[in-house]
């Protein structure tokens, strides 16, 4: 932090990476929105280092992402980034070679990849409810389960092999983690009840139900937060059939990634996700969709996602009153119609006129 605690104003150095496909203009339109935020809550800068990451730099450079900029990120007070990667462009074991996921979640060491679900006013959403009636947590163990094996899969020509491992130090912290999530929050919506949920596969797998065991010993700490238990697949249609019920939910990293756009489905669709991967000394926030190459360009991606992002962000800095006022000024905009969202959950004023709108909703307070 560069915060003193007598100047004025805090400025909080951060490194900003746009990303591919769409990530340019879903960042801009963040960035439009964080000068409406900065002028309206006041009290705080960001002082924005631009760089590179993800595919096309690959294709540039043969890295997607150089070594100096994980450096920059490790000194900065948090890092924020579009979505990257792009599917033609790919390493030769056939996997993505723009994704950052295993240089940064293993590099920084961000156990815990937590994205909230939270159903707004406004959006065109499949499951039948009332804003506020969806909103939880998942929290994604970001650092092992499946993707341990990101792009270490061993095989012949024949067969392939990618080796899942959860490790107890690695259970317990992201079990504490959601733990420590859930006391700060105000329970499930349908019952007002603090609760984590296990989503597991222990009933066939020996590495899940190790799972289960030390989340039951982190969970006993934790008395006065409901515990409970759901195999993933029957996690998938209770996050379909009753999301209501839900507060917190922690699991291992491949379910995660699964089910948390399970959950975006329910509620609009991913283009309205952020998320915040977090450790111990280092945190950085991304939408949690891919880089849509197909649209990039034309200004008719949805940027929600990465504004959301952008308050999270502004939250793990100690700016939580400038995250509120972004996450208000969204809801308000999607729920007068100052942004409106087609069927397939695109802005039909496009990307830059949807940050615009959400901007003044953040000017007009
Ligand atoms: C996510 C993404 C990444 C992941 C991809 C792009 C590798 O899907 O953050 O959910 O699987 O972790
Ligand atoms: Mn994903």
């Amino acid at each position: 932090m560069t915060n003193t605690p007598d100047s004025a104003q805090r400025t909080h150095n951060v490194v900003v990476i746009k990303g591919d496909g769409i990530g340019p203009e879903l960042v801009d339109a963040s960035l439009v929105v964080l000068d409406a935020v900065q002028q309206r809550t006041g009290g705080f800068k960001l002082a924005i280092d631009f760089r590179d990451g993800g595919a096309e730099l690959y294709k540039r450079a043969g890295h997607n992402l150089a070594p100096e900029t994980l450096e920059a990120i490790k000194q900065a007070d948090a890092t924020m980034k579009g979505p990257v990667g792009l599917p033609e462009v790919r390493f030769p074991d056939g996997t993505e070679a723009g994704v950052l996921g295993g240089v940064l979640r293993m590099g920084l060491d961000t156990y815990a990849n937590d994205r909230p679900i939270r159903l707004l006013p406004g959006v065109n959403a499949p499951i039948k409810a009332e804003p506020g009636e969806i909103d939880y947590i998942i929290v994604r163990e970001n650092t092992e389960g499946m993707y341990l094996a990101r792009g270490k899969g061993i095989g012949t020509d024949d067969a392939v092999a990618d080796t899942m491992l959860i490790t107890r130090k690695g259970t317990e912290r992201i079990v504490r983690h959601a733990f420590e999530i859930a006391s700060a929050r105000n329970g499930a919506p349908s019952d007002g009840v603090r609760r984590v949920t296990c989503v597991d596969k222990s009933n066939v797998l020996a590495s899940m139900a190790f799972f289960r065991r030390v989340f039951d010993e982190i969970a006993d700490q934790y008395p006065d937060i409901e515990r409970e238990y759901l195999y993933s697949d029957a996690a998938a249609q209770a996050l379909v059939m009753q999301p209501q019920h839900f507060d917190v939910l922690v699991m291992e990293n491949f379910l995660g990634d699964m089910l948390s756009d399970l959950g975006g489905g329910t509620i609009g669709g991913v283009g309205l996700c952020p998320s915040g991967n977090i450790g111990d000394t280092h945190a950085y926030f991304e939408p949690i969709h891919g880089s849509a190459p197909s649209i990039a360009g034309q200004d008719k991606a949805n940027p929600t996602s990465q504004i959301l992002t952008l308050a999270l962000m502004l939250d793990h800095l100690g700016e939580r009153a400038a995250g509120d006022a972004i996450r208000s000024a969204v809801s308000r905009s999607l729920e007068t119609g100052t942004v409106k969202l087609n069927e397939l959950g695109q802005p039909v004023d496009g990307t830059h006129k949807a940050a615009e709108a959400i901007a003044a909703a953040v000017s007009a307070g």
